[in-house]
């Protein structure tokens, strides 16, 4: 696991568009799955300037979603979908049939699960996942005491989630599950990003760097993976020991 620390969000968010764009300099095809969250957005707007000041064209990548609260609307502003329409697809002009997200209103959670974890494997795997971090250690919403095995599941949320979660919504709003890509499609991805930022974060990235690689931290798990990088701001990681 390589790990990065810099000064700041803003030279974080660099490094962290730098990386995604380079993956599809070198593959311009490539399936990328993009976390939303507050996190990543800087990062995702420097990614689409960059994309157009240097004719990187991501027409031809395939976008897999990370996750999505089950039972809300894409149109909602709180939506994974609706972050990264906004974000993402709309500003590269990408096109849908080159973009797989969770059906969050589906009646038939567990077939779009299936779906999903179909799509994958149709596309030959995921080249770049980006990931952020809940503040009880979740991927995606892969919580604590889940499966290090698990594809793409419906997910009860946990409290944590639950109460963090209403930040993307601008009205009180029941969050009661996920549908949620699994780690070992993190696990399968042939490179992850995790980026983390701000001094909320610091103790969960201590955890999951320093103690114990666990289910109980599923952030823990990148660890094991090949070609892994945590991204931090240098509040993130300030109860890093130092190396
Ligand atoms: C959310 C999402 C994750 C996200 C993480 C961190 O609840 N399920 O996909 O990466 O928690 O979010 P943020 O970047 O807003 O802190």
């Amino acid at each position: 696991m390589n790990l990065k620390i810099y000064e700041n969000y803003e030279s974080l968010s660099h490094g962290a568009a730098n990386q995604i764009i380079e993956v599809v300099r070198q593959k311009p095809c490539a399936v990328l799955c993009l976390a939303a969250g507050d996190t990543p957005r800087l990062a995702y707007t420097l990614m689409v300037n960059m994309a157009k000041t240097e004719g990187i064209d991501f027409a031809n990548c395939t976008f897999i979603g990370l996750d999505e609260w089950l039972g809300i609307s894409p149109v909602n502003e709180g939506s994974c979908h609706h972050f990264l329409r906004r974000h993402i697809f709309e500003p590269l002009s990408i096109s849908n049939d080159k973009i797989h997200l969770f059906d969050a209103l589906t009646e038939d959670p567990q077939g779009e699960c299936r779906k999903m974890d179909k799509t994958i494997i149709e596309n030959k795997g995921i080249d770049l996942m980006l990931v952020g971090i809940g503040m009880n250690g979740h991927i995606g919403f892969n919580e604590p005491a889940g499966s290090f095995q698990a594809y793409s599941h419906v997910v009860e949320l946990d409290e944590t989630s639950r109460t963090v979660g209403q930040k993307y919504f601008r009205e009180q709003t029941t969050l009661t599950s996920g549908i949620t890509l699994g780690l070992g499609h993190m696990l399968e991805a042939r490179q992850v990003i995790l980026v983390a930022n701000g001094s909320k974060k610091a103790d969960i990235i201590r955890r999951t760097i320093e103690e114990d690689v666990t289910p109980l931290l599923p952030a823990s798990l990148i660890r094991n993976h090949v070609d892994a990088y945590v991204i931090l701001d240098k509040e993130a990681g300030s109860l890093l020991t130092p190396r």
